[in-house]
Order: C-alpha cells, then structure tokens, then sequence
C-alpha cells in the first residue's frame, strides 16, 4: 500500500462536535461554508461538486458516510464500494477544507428513533420500486446540515429526484441553506458518473452506454413533436433490445414537482420545463439518469 503524506489529505472529523467546532470557527471569521455529502468511492462527478462548492464559499466540508437506512435488507450495503485513502486524496485535490467520516454509531446512537418524511415526492420515480430511499436519504441529509450547519450545500442533478426532495425538506423544515444543484458528469459515451458503475462487467459497461444515446434520441423526437406516449414506448423496447434486462421507467414529467407529463405532443412552452426520467437494470445494477429537454 503506498504512503500519503497528511498534506495531500484535508484535516478529517469523526465527530459532530469536532465538525461543529471547526465551523463555527470559520462562520466567527465571517466566511461562507458549503457542504457536500458523499457516500465515498468518488468519481468526477462528486468532484466537480467539491470544485463548485470551493467557487461558491470560502470553506468547503464534503462527508462520507454510507447511510444504511437508504438502503433494504436485499440492497448493496454490504458491497458498497469502500476507498478511504483514495477518496481523501481526491478531496483534497478538489479543494476540500474539511472530510467529515462520522461512524455509523456516531449517527445513530442507540435508541436512535427520529426519521424525516418528505410524502409526495419521495412516492414517485425511484420511490415506488424503493420506498425506503427517500426517508432514508432526508433523515440523513438533514442530520448532516444540522451537524454542519453551512450556508449552502450543493447535491447532483444526477439524483434529480433526491435534489429535489432534499430543496422540498429543507423549504419544509425552515432549515437556514439555500441548497444548489450541480450538472450531471459523463463518461465519454454519455452514461452517468457513479459509484455502482464499478459493478458493471465490461459487456454490461457496453450495454450501459446505450442508454445516454437512446434518451438523447427520444428528447429529439419529443422535442420535434413526436407523440408522448409513442415515443417513451419504444424507447422501452429499444433498450430492452440493445440488451437492459429490465426498464423501471422511462418518463417525462415537471422539473419543477415531477407531474405527468404523458398525453399528446410537448407544447413550445414545454420545452423549459419537461425532463426526461429513467431507471434500468441490467443484471443486479441499477442505473438511473435524467436529462432536460432543452439539452439537444
Ligand atoms: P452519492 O451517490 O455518493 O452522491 C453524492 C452526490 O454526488 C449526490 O448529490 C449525487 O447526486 C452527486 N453525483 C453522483 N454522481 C454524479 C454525477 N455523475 N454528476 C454529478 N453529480 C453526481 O447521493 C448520495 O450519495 C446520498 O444519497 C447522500 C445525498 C450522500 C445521502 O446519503
């Protein structure tokens, strides 16, 4: 295992008050701080998180914490990706000020009982085949920012639908952070940064990459005028072909509240509002991605 020198990682908290500390000694210099949370195994596209952060506030605090109650039973908890080291090393080449790695037991502390529901949102898209998520996800987001306690924090449009709940909870609760979204970060033929793309063989990785060109087809068609409906069908069927072995969804809705958008043609004063939703697996992998329409 190769050595690192602590300068090429940024100073690490384990604890909420050690975190808390270090901030508030930062807001008593009046500088602005942003928060990035992370589940670990970082790719570009967290990065291009922590380097929009840095633009956006003087001090940038970016967690990791795989969050087991985002996660069912039958889910990849246990085989999540896990690269300590390297993940530090990638946050401080970001421009990382501050890496926050509570434990699991410094989240939740025996008789750990409180959880945060956003209804509505967290029912749709990924909520229906994972009606765990988006609970889990809330009640941990909102323990980070109360932990951290920064002026903004910034999520991927990647995980549309969790920005979105993430702004709705935070507008709820009163909760004193403007939340920002960042653009989603592709490998060269398209699919979507993650962290589970590792799962992937490389036959599989191959089949992944159709997915990018068969949602870029299908915002053509709509935006052209093609009928809705029609349209999403036999995008269905074309990664059903290209070799998905199975399609969640594939949808068009509101960026605003995710309604339906399903019957007709897409209207001109559509095309700043619409963006298309998918979810496909392909063997045990779950890949999901968005794009607006405006995009092509
Ligand atoms: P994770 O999947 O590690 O993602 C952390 C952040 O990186 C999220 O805001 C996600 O949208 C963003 N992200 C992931 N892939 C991206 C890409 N290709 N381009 C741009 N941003 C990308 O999302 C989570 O963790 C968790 O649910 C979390 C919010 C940390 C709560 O546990």
């Amino acid at each position: 295992m190769p050595t690192h020198s602590s300068d090429s990682m940024p100073p690490v908290s384990r604890s909420v008050k050690d975190l808390r500390e270090r901030v508030s000694a930062w807001r008593k210099q009046g500088l602005k701080v942003a928060f990035v949370p992370t589940m670990g195994a970082l790719h570009e596209g967290h990065v291009s998180l922590v380097k929009l952060a840095g633009k956006k506030a003087d001090k940038v605090v970016a967690s990791i914490f795989i969050n087991p109650r985002q996660f069912a039973a039958h889910e990849d908890l246990d085989t999540y990706p896990r690269n300590e080291t390297e993940d530090l090393i990638k946050l401080a080449t970001a421009g990382c000020d501050l890496a926050f790695l509570p434990s699991a037991k410094e989240m939740y502390p025996q008789g750990y009982s409180t959880s945060v529901a956003v209804e509505g949102l967290s029912r749709d898209l990924c909520g229906l085949s994972r009606p765990h998520f988006f609970g889990g996800v809330a009640t941990v987001v909102c323990k980070l920012l109360n932990q951290c306690q920064p002026d903004i924090a910034i999520f991927g449009e990647k995980d549309y639908q969790q920005l979105l709940v993430i702004q709705r909870m935070v507008r709820d609760l009163d909760m004193p952070v403007s939340i920002i979204g960042g653009p989603i970060i592709r490998e060269e033929d398209g699919l979507a940064m993650s962290s589970r793309n590792a799962y992937l063989s490389s036959a599989q990785r191959e089949v992944a990459g159709k997915l990018n060109m068969i949602m870029t087809s299908a915002i053509r068609k709509l935006a052209t005028g093609a009928e809705i409906q029609t349209t999403l069908q036999q995008a269905s069927k074309s990664l059903l072909a290209e070799g998905f072995d199975r399609v969640d969804y594939f949808e068009l809705r509101q960026k605003t509240d995710l309604s339906f958008i399903d019957k007709g043609t897409l209207q001109a004063d559509q095309l700043d509002t619409a963006r298309l939703f998918a979810a496909v697996i392909i063997g045990k992998t779950r890949l999901i991605d968005n794009m607006p329409l405006s995009s092509i």
